[in-house]
């Protein structure tokens, strides 16, 4: 909790939204459970890192790689992918110090803190109406393209925050929460080379007698491409919840 509280105070994200709408607290409790969890993560982060090698060896050229979501970086094969191009850009919101640690190894990986729906600055003043504020866009020769389990998250925070601030109803969260996941599909589906989507598609919680309490697609009944593999990740396991509920998370991996 100490750790988790100094983590908090002592780091400064390059876009003030991430600090007070959540986004850091978020990424300290998210490495927090996989220190805790580190078995069932760590089974998950090795197959995202595979993932993301399968859609690398689909690449006919290797300038630019852009991994968007790439937070802890744990689920990113680093090494291998610094070795085979010449620039490694990893986007997210927030980078802890762990994060920047790891890639302060590599002389061509560049940490970018940026809102990859860029949207957030406007959704955040309480503007609803679609409104771009288009501050980040692809980096030029890009090959290759990374979701990494980051779309269904995409409109967690604004959604909830503008439900509790700005009065959002159900219905208009539901319509939010589904734009922000086309528009995260259209911004790969308009990208040229090759596109790896490492995503939840559906999520399962279970009581503590292990029966299904509840299951829902977390892509807010948006479709999402063809899977090509898939896993079960075990989000928090037995003992991990105090409501003693296990959540499971089937993830996809889309590569075209
Ligand atoms: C489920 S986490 C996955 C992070 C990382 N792949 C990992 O497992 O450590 C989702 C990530 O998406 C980031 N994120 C959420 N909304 C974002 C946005 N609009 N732009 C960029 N990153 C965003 C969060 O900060 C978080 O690190």
């Amino acid at each position: 909790m100490i750790q988790e509280f100094f983590q908090f105070i002592s780091t400064r994200p390059a876009l003030s939204y991430a600090r007070k709408r959540g986004y850091l607290f978020e990424a300290i409790a998210m490495d927090a459970r996989h220190k805790r969890c580190f078995t069932q993560w760590q089974t998950h982060y090795l197959k995202c890192q595979q993932a993301i090698l399968k859609a690398v060896d689909a690449c006919l050229q290797k300038n630019t790689i852009v991994i968007m979501g790439a937070g802890s970086l744990n689920d990113i094969p680093l090494d291998s992918l610094s070795r085979q191009f010449q620039k490694v850009v990893l986007v997210d919101l927030v980078f802890l110090k762990q994060a920047r640690k790891k890639a302060a190894d590599y002389t061509n990986v560049f940490l970018e803190e940026a809102d990859v729906s860029n949207r957030l600055s406007n959704l955040f003043e309480g503007t609803l109406a679609f409104k771009a504020d288009a501050s980040w866009s692809l980096p030029q020769e890009t090959d290759c393209l990374v979701s990494l389990n980051l779309v269904t998250q995409l409109p967690l925070i604004p959604v909830r925050w503008l439900m509790q601030h700005h009065g959002l109803n159900e219905s208009e969260a539901g319509k939010l929460g589904k734009e922000m996941v086309k528009s995260h599909l259209n911004l790969m589906e308009s990208f040229q080379g090759v596109r790896c989507l490492i995503a939840d598609r559906q999520i399962f919680e279970y009581d503590a007698t292990g029966e299904l309490i509840d299951q829902f697609d977390p892509a807010w009944d948006v479709l999402l491409p063809d899977v090509i593999d898939s896993w079960q990740w075990q989000v928090i396991p037995p003992g991990e919840s105090k409501q003693k509920t296990v959540q499971i998370n089937q993830v996809g991996v889309s590569i075209w």
